[in-house]
């Protein structure tokens, strides 16, 4: 089982740091949840890990099964095993999905596949995924909905089998509907024994996908890791316990509402 270790990382993002020493192992077979207030580096961790060219990693290392992912371009990293669903999926014009997802999944394979074998385990995808099968005829991303966009992320996990899966905000903008599907897509991938790295703010979410492990980011660190009663805390009760509890100074003010967190029990009663 591979293990995706990140060990004192910094990162910087146009010039100012933001990651500031991250050390964090996720596992293949085991569902990990980063959580913390909005601002923190959350998003800047995972595409730090995919290696987006914006993400200057300045210090500290990340490697998968001993693999050092840094020294990878992103396609090769992908190749590895490694994914990541993006919180905003970009619209790529011009770009065909089934074309798309057609060169991902062979560019992974020795010979490429039959088309029927192609084809028909798209469909099964598209259908796991409650997408109607003339989307893979369109653009990739292009003109989709918001949960369009995120069901089609998951789409892409399920075609691409990574060994560690990373999704940012899988549950934004998607309905009841659309985050059963997405949950049980994420809890069937689960069982094939993948890892994950999931962002949320929702214990909505994490109650249905059930994480094994729990990271709290802020100020660019993690500040505390345990298990599920740690998003139970935070539902309740926000962020505000990592101040008095483990004397971090949250740095800087984010978001509305209480202390950055965007839906805590508490705050919603309010
Ligand atoms: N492209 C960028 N240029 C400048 N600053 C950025 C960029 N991307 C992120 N940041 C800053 O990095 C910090 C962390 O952001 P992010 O990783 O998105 O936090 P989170 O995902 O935890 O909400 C924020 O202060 C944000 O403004
Ligand atoms: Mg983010």
């Amino acid at each position: 089982m591979a293990t995706l270790s990140i060990k004192d990382l910094h990162v910087s993002v146009g010039g100012k740091e933001i990651l500031k020493g991250v050390t964090l192992d996720v596992h293949q077979g085991r569902t990990t949840a980063l959580v913390g207030p909005n601002g923190h580096g959350k998003s800047t961790l995972l595409f730090a890990i995919m290696g987006h060219p914006n993400y200057l990693v300045t210090s500290g290392s990340i490697t998968l099964d001993g693999q050092d992912v840094l020294a990878l371009s992103v396609d090769e990293r992908s190749k590895l095993g490694l994914f990541l669903a993006m919180q905003y999926p970009s619209e790529i014009p011009g770009v065909n999905s089934a074309d798309f997802l057609k060169a991902a999944m062979n560019v992974r394979r020795d010979k490429p596949m039959s088309l029927f074998q192609f084809y028909s385990k798209m469909q099964t995808a598209y259908q796991e995924m409650g997408i109607p099968f003339e989307m893979s005829a369109r653009n990739l991303n292009e003109g989709f909905s918001g949960g369009e966009k995120k069901r089609n992320e998951i789409l892409q996990l399920k075609l691409l089998e990574p060994s560690i899966a990373m999704l940012d905000e899988i549950d934004s903008g998607l309905d009841v509907d659309a985050l059963r599907v997405v949950s049980s897509a994420i809890v069937e991938e689960q069982k094939k024994g993948r890892g994950f790295l999931v962002v949320s703010h929702y214990a909505r979410l994490y109650d249905l996908i059930a994480p094994d492990d729990v990271a709290v980011m802020v100020n660019g660190r993690i500040a505390v890791t345990g298990g599920p009663e740690i998003i139970s805390k935070i539902d309740t009760k926000g962020y505000e316990w990592i101040k008095t509890e483990l004397g971090i100074e949250i740095e800087k003010e984010s978001s509305v509402g209480s202390i950055g967190v965007c839906a805590t029990k508490e705050a919603l009663k309010k």
